[in-house]
């Protein structure tokens, strides 16, 4: 009876000490960086607003309150809870943490600038040369089934550049890779411009890419 009553006690004391830790961080909406019609004729003012205000916010609204119900549940020692909150979290976080990126990934027209530095030399290095990166990560991004991302990643363990996707919402480091550069092919990014030509959406993706963003990235994750 002594050794239940401990053990109740316990368990109590620690679900208590848990929940009073757990910090829930209320995600927020980034502003972006230009105007909705910065990035045309590449992309247009109305995907970008459907995009960003709509889409973008509605991952954001769910990832908090999929992380509420989950910071409630664990305070609780709520196992099953917590387990079935997960795919909620990685589908509307990884729409988040995606997004977020995606817009900094971007640049209007007028402010390309090609990449250069270290990014440049190991794209060179690693891909033979900036065309051949572009075609790959065209081929692989445009082959997504359904929904996904196209990526450029650096692979801390072989210090090498690597193309990659992922399906859904997907993060880019669910592959091992960090993320350097991504290019959202859900059809909300692209449908109402592009329609069903995929492919020239990301061809024309080429020519509003932030390579100056891309490369910051690639400094820190090295
Ligand atoms: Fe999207």
């Amino acid at each position: 009876m002594l050794r239940r009553s401990t053990n109740a006690l316990a368990r109590a004391t620690a679900h208590a000490t848990y929940g009073a830790r757990r910090t829930v961080v209320t995600a927020k909406l980034p502003d972006l960086e230009y105007d909705f019609g910065a990035l045309e004729p590449v992309i247009n003012a109305e995907i970008m607003e459907l995009h960003h205000q709509k889409h973008h916010n509605t991952y954001v609204t769910n990832f908090n309150a999929a992380q509420e119900k989950y910071a409630e549940a664990e305070a609780k020692g709520d196992y099953s809870t917590m387990i079935a909150m997960q795919p909620a979290i990685k589908f509307n976080g990884g729409g988040h943490v995606n997004h977020s990126m995606f817009w900094k990934c971007l640049t209007a027209p007028k402010d390309f600038a090609m990449p250069e530095g270290e990014l440049l030399k190991m794209i060179e290095r690693d891909f033979g040369s900036l065309d051949a990166m572009q075609d790959k990560f065209t081929t692989a991004t445009v082959a997504v089934q359904g929904s996904g991302w196209g990526w450029l990643g650096y692979n801390k363990a072989t210090g090498k550049l690597a193309v990659t996707t992922t399906a859904n919402q997907d993060p880019c480091v669910t592959t091992g890779l960090t993320p350097l550069l991504g290019v959202d092919v859900w059809e909300h990014a692209y449908y109402l411009q592009y329609k069903n030509l995929r492919p020239d959406y990301v061809k024309n993706i080429w020519k509003i890419i932030n390579w100056k963003y891309v490369g910051d990235n690639l400094k820190n994750a090295m």
